[in-house]
């Protein structure tokens, strides 16, 4: 029946995601990609190829070392939380990856070290001096994200270092008006310090570069025309070398034999494809050389976004070339996501989060559908429309597909023992269906999926349930069931629907595989396989077997109910109100600033008097509402040898369950006070501006420990 591939045409593939930042969560924009993967790895594994999918977080960086710092906890347990939650939203939506890693990781460690070393050997790695932008408060350089001010064109306040967002200017940080440091508020200065740098001007990587674009459609046409466009002609140099280092603080892999440097994340960021695999390889006992080494005939492909493109189709290949790795295959990249045609909007409520969809009870193999029914090959946006979401999910989920089993399988179950159709009743049946689909041609659907024309597939795929959908109408089962004598008839027509279900089902599977696993159940199939015919064979060779015996129906899928759309949106709106209020408190403090509406320096003291201050960095252990207490807090904080509960009035500005596990500074040598509500044995320390509720404690670096005194 199902027939699988011969082993010698059976592929070897190894399929990547981009890999997400480890300091936001996954929304419905990165679903795309993920989606859009995951459908195409489970087509292949249906047709019996070897395929491994892996992908992993992108963990390093400045914005995640802040984030982390901001919370008061490690880079390492930042990335483990998000890496959990990352984990649980892609499980939700039937991501079904053969390992999802981390960056941070020794194997990833090890790869960068070693395509380093090699580039550096192959005389591709220099070193020089670059001036850019330092934090002299918080003592690092800044990213240009990092840096806000005037804008050099129109004057808008706020902007970032790289381009204004009400004019579109670009331009570079130095040249903001009244530039600072969105880090800590200060006045950024001009530093200079030694940066390593992947040669890519080197006529190896250009020339490289451009054979690598010309030969066999590694790349889609746009992206290949834009890479013709950042590479020129040849003998143009367009390229510019690849800045690949960044200075402490900085979370990340610590250049070998660079004490203090760092490489910048998007080095080791598509090495984390080796290194996810690399761990995979070694669980499984897979030979990871088999699909790395040099002229591997194994195949490699990487899905990305398109804003990606520069990194995987540039630098990526370079570097594995010239560090002794085999390159990619191809590089599949795809479009953004536009939500009702515009982009989504935190404001507009349709920035919505995979958690949030799941949580508001949506099905994800809606999303996986209308995903599906719109993506095609090219870099070419797509949208989500929500009207047309609820209509085309509705019309074709359950309207043609659901509803052919949940018409038929009642009367099989009760009339025919739950038995289709057998012997010359199935001759019969394999006849109607061959009359009516002799031009039905499923390998359409099969090259469709395989060239990730998914909006093509489910065209065909749709078409052949309409025309599955009019046989059962013409004939018309429910009419026969209700006639005497034609129970042969009735049980054809629901053992044909019954089969044309099963059909569609294994098309379907690689969309919507979680309702496919119910139908499996309901069939009494194996897992279904991708259905394969040879040359001079017709669609009935592809049935169920004479006389198989199916399982009760059960139900299967709901309708979308447009309400359920309006509580996500308003369920994303609600969760943007939360943040807005936390950043319309960090603006206002920095106007207070740039206005100088500062209060005047206290009296001076001496050293002496400052030592006699115990200062400790303490972890807020609990912390906890007091009942009547207008202002204040209960905090159990933790200074390493012993637990203080401290009073502190900071109920305006702080939520308990936001401080718990925090860390921050408190006075440990204060003499403790009876206060109404108990005994108070220390002070935290928090800055405050004259606007209630702007109140801010402290926190250390990270790296702190409690009990540390700070001196
Ligand atoms: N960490 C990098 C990728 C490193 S790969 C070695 C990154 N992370 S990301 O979280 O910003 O994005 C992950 C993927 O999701 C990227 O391919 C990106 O293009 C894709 N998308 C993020 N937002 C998207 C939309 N709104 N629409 C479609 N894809 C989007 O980039
Ligand atoms: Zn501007």
């Amino acid at each position: 029946m199902n027939l699988h591939r011969s082993g010698m045409n059976e592929r070897k593939i190894l399929v990547t995601s981009a890999l997400p930042y480890a300091n936001g969560s996954i929304h419905l924009g990165h679903l795309v990609e993920y989606i859009q993967t995951d459908i195409w790895v489970r087509f292949q594994k249906m047709r019996g190829h070897t395929v491994y999918y892996v992908c992993a977080d992108d963990t390093h960086g400045t914005p995640i070392m802040l984030r982390a710092e901001k919370e008061g906890i490690t880079p390492e347990s930042l990335i483990a939380r998000v890496h959990q939650e990352h984990l649980k939203d892609f499980t939700g939506f039937h991501i079904q990856f053969d390992n999802y890693y981390s960056t941070h990781s020794a194997e990833t460690r090890f790869f960068s070290e070693d395509i380093y070393h090699k580039l550096k050997n192959a005389g591709l790695i220099s070193v020089r001096a670059i001036e850019q932008l330092y934090d002299p408060v918080k003592n690092m350089f800044l990213p240009d994200r990092f840096v806000k001010g005037e804008c050099p064109k129109c004057g808008a306040k706020d902007q970032y270092g790289d381009s204004c967002e009400v004019c579109g200017a670009a331009y570079a940080p130095t040249e903001l008006k009244n530039p600072y440091s969105s880090v800590s508020g200060a006045k950024p200065i001009q530093k200079s310090s030694e940066h390593y740098f992947f040669n890519l001007s080197d006529p190896r990587c250009a020339d490289f570069l451009r054979r690598w674009t010309r030969e066999s459609d590694h790349l889609q046409p746009e992206a290949a025309n834009k890479m013709r466009e950042w590479l020129g002609e040849a003998g143009e140099n367009k390229l510019s070398d690849w800045d690949i280092s960044r200075d402490a603080p900085y979370f990340g892999f610590e250049i070998p034999d660079a004490p203090g440097k760092y490489f910048y994340v998007w080095l080791d960021a598509p090495i984390g494809y080796m290194g996810s695999f690399k761990k995979f390889c070694e669980q499984k006992r897979i030979d990871f050389d088999q699909f790395w080494q040099k002229n591997a005939t194994t195949e490699l492909y990487h899905f990305i976004g398109k804003d990606i493109l520069y990194f995987h189709a540039l630098f990526w290949p370079a570097m594995l070339e010239n560090s002794g790795y085999r390159t990619p295959t191809k590089i599949f990249a795809h479009g953004f996501l536009t939500v009702n045609g515009e982009k989504m909007s935190k404001s507009r409520g349709t920035f919505i989060t995979a958690e949030s969809y799941l949580q508001q009870q949506l099905n994800p193999e809606w999303l996986r559908y209308y995903y599906a029914a719109k993506l095609n090959s090219t870099m070419e946006d797509i949208d989500l429309n929500l009207d047309d979401f609820i209509a085309r999910v509705n019309s074709d989920l359950i309207g043609k597909f659901v509803n052919i089993a949940s018409r038929c399988a009642g009367f099989i179950t009760k009339r025919f023992d739950g038995k289709l159709v057998a012997g010359a009743q199935y001759q019969q049946l394999r006849a109607i269906i061959d009359e009516h689909f002799a031009n039905w041609r499923p390998e359409l659907i099969e090259k469709a999926f395989e060239e990730r024309e998914y909006a093509a597939a489910i065209r065909q795929i749709m078409k052949f349930a309409d025309e599955a959908n009019e046989v059962i109408h013409q004939l018309a089962p429910w009419e026969m069931a209700k006639k005497p004598n034609q129970e042969e008839e009735l049980h054809r027509a629901c053992s044909l629907g019954i089969q044309l279900f099963y059909l569609l089902s294994c098309y379907l599977k690689p969309v919507i595989p979680g309702t496919v696993e119910k139908i499996e159940q309901f069939l009494n199939t194996q897992p279904l396989a991708w259905p394969v015919l040879t040359e001079s064979q017709s669609v009935s060779h592809l049935l169920l077997p004479a006389g198989h015996a199916i399982n009760a129906y059960q139900h299967l899928m709901t309708r979308i109910d447009a309400k359920q759309i309006d509580a996500l949106i308003s369920a994303n709106q609600q969760s943007l109100l939360a943040n807005d209020k936390a950043n319309d408190l960090k603006q206002n403090n920095q106007s207070a600033q740039a206005q100088q509406n500062v209060a005047p320096i206290a009296e001076t003291i001496t050293i002496d008097d400052f030592g006699k201050i115990d200062l400790r960095v303490a972890r807020i252990a609990h912390a906890e509402q007091v009942v009547g207490a207008e202002k204040l807090l209960k905090l159990t904080l933790d200074i390493g040898s012993e637990q203080r509960t401290v009073f502190a009035g900071i109920k305006s500005a702080y939520d308990p369950e936001q401080l718990k596990g925090r860390l921050t500074v408190m006075v440990a040598n204060l003499a403790p006070r009876q206060m109404k509500f108990g005994l108070s044995e220390g002070m935290v320390l928090a800055a405050g501006g004259s606007n209630p509720g702007e109140l801010f404690i402290l926190s250390p670096d990270s790296g702190a420990q409690p009990g540390m005194r700070i001196k």
